[in-house]
């Protein structure tokens, strides 16, 4: 019985290793159908906003796996990157990236005999990646970092779960919550949390800057680290670079129903249609989706085939040995297949016999899932409103908001730039045309929305009012952060 996956080669290289990815599979008779599927450059040049035909997106739906190869995003039409895209709609909130010392990739690590195995877990969805972006006057920008419990639960236990397949004994979660409080604090809290579900796996924080340094001292000391979207981004290329770049970086894009397998390298337009790509990063892609799907038996032969072929030396021109003459991405594919059955010195991955197939577990959607914790109290204390203002000095715009008072609340402080700049601050502070006015209720009184939004309409008779924030109690904790020197 074969599985139908949809499969999407790409723009530039996309279909050159591709093809010689699917060769390799058809050599080693993986069980596996393939739907083409109509998306990249050319469908968005077509007039195809999302860069992808609605039976594309029917059928990726349909058959849950989409194995791509990289796509181009046209630059300046205003389009959103399709795989971006992709990986949001479909909700792949895991992106799983594993980085390994390979045989014949020579790295700085290597040399020193350092091994490397470890797993990058990153959130996919959320963060600062909602695009959520705005000009609150001519010289300030804001955006959105969206970290959510819902979402980053589901990441953080992806994670978990796949320490516990993998055999890892250790799981870090990367982090910025001295900083981020209330975001990365939120990301965090949820690790600690689920973490207390899995006893066997050691769990650890680590501040991102920290982990950075200790990745490239040490990457041997980590197995597997689970971390939000940007920080997870940039930390997971700093890996492809400890283990020799970008071609040999696989992904998988997981959600519940939808995963995206695909490398992480782009379309290479440089060397396009000359026949010279490495398809590494791809396959190896495609082994960990053999591997989710439940294809364990064939993943571990044409790995261990990899691997082989690797420790000979064949190499394409973009790595190895460059006294041996390189090959071509068609004859990469063909070393690889020819040695399938062969195992590196090592001794090679065990393959444990094909399992149930996970594909088969997809579910069919009729709604949107809208997921949320219930219960928690809430109280409602007072209202930022963010002014713009070109010529007053925090202790005139201080005055401007006294007026604008009613009974029920104080004016508790004024902040540029995240520092408080009245009632105390530093005369050296240096200020731009933005500033965050804090207005909280008195103690004991009751506050609804509607007096809050008054506040703010009443205030922009004053100064031009760029954005409102609420400033919220949950469960008796206050829901949002201090200045700087507050
Ligand atoms: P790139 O990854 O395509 O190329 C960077 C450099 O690495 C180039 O010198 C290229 O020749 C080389 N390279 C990449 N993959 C290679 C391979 N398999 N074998 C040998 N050499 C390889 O990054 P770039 O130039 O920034 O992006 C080109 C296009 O790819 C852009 O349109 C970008 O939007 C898209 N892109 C798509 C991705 C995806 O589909 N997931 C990811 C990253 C970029």
């Amino acid at each position: 019985m074969k599985t139908k996956i949809a499969v999407a080669k790409g723009d530039g290289i996309g279909p050159e290793i591709m093809d010689a990815v699917l060769r390799v599979f058809a050599a080693n008779d993986v069980p596996l159908e393939y739907e083409f599927v109509e998306m990249g450059k050319s469908y968005f040049d077509a007039g195809h906003s999302t860069g992808m035909t609605a039976k594309a997106k029917e059928t990726i739906e349909n058959l849950g796996i989409l194995f791509k190869g990289p796509m181009e995003t046209p630059k300046g039409k205003g389009v959103k990157s399709i795989n971006v895209t992709a990986r949001k709609v479909w909700n792949t909130y895991a992106n799983q990236r594993d980085f390994r010392t390979l045989n014949g990739v020579e790295t700085v690590f290597s040399k020193a005999g350092i091994p490397i195995n470890l797993t990058i877990i990153r959130e996919n969805i959320e963060d600062t990646y909602g695009g959520i972006e705005h000009l609150l006057t001519y010289d300030v920008a804001v955006g959105r970092r969206i970290i959510t419990r819902p979402g980053s639960a589901q990441v953080i236990r992806y994670a978990f779960e796949m320490a516990r397949r993998k055999g890892y004994t250790k799981l870090a979660c990367g982090h910025k919550a001295n900083i981020m409080k209330l975001t990365d604090g939120l990301f965090l809290e949820t690790f600690q949390e689920i973490a207390k579900e899995y006893p066997d796996i050691q769990s650890s924080d680590i501040i991102v800057d920290d982990l950075c340094m200790k990745l490239v001292t040490r990457p041997d000391n980590f197995q597997a680290i689970v971390l939000t979207n940007l920080q997870g981004d940039i930390v997971s290329d700093l890996c492809a670079g400890l283990v020799g770049g970008l071609g040999f970086a696989p992904s998988a894009n997981i959600g519940d129903n939808i995963s995206i397998f695909e490398a992480v390298h782009g379309t290479a337009p440089d060397i396009m249609g000359k026949g010279i790509a490495n398809p590494t990063a791809l396959l190896l892609s495609g082994i960990l989706m053999l591997r989710y799907m439940g294809y364990t038996e064939n993943a571990a032969t044409i790995e261990n085939s990899l691997l082989y072929t690797l420790e000979h030396g064949v190499h394409t021109g973009d790595f190895g040995n460059k006294s041996i003459t390189a090959a071509t991405t068609n004859g990469f594919a063909d070393a690889i297949i020819d040695n399938l059955g062969k195992v590196p010195s090592d001794g090679g991955v065990v393959g444990k016999g094909n399992t149930e197939i996970r594909s088969n577990l997809h579910t069919h959607l009729l709604k949107n899932k809208l997921t949320v914790t219930k219960g928690i109290e809430e109280e409602m204390v007072g209202v930022d409103v963010f002014v713009e203002s070109n010529d007053l000095q925090p202790n005139e715009l201080a005055e401007l908001a006294k007026k604008r008072l009613t009974d029920n609340f104080n004016l508790v402080m004024i902040s540029n730039r995240g520092t408080q700049v009245w009632p105390t601050g530093s005369i050296y502070t240096e200020l731009v045309n933005e500033y965050r006015v804090r207005f909280e209720k008195k103690a004991g009184v009751t506050v609804t929305q509607k007096e809050l939004l008054h506040i703010a309409a009443d205030f922009s008779q004053d100064a031009k009012v760029c954005s409102v924030e609420f400033l919220m109690k949950f469960g008796g904790k206050i829901g949002y952060t201090l200045a700087q020197g507050q």
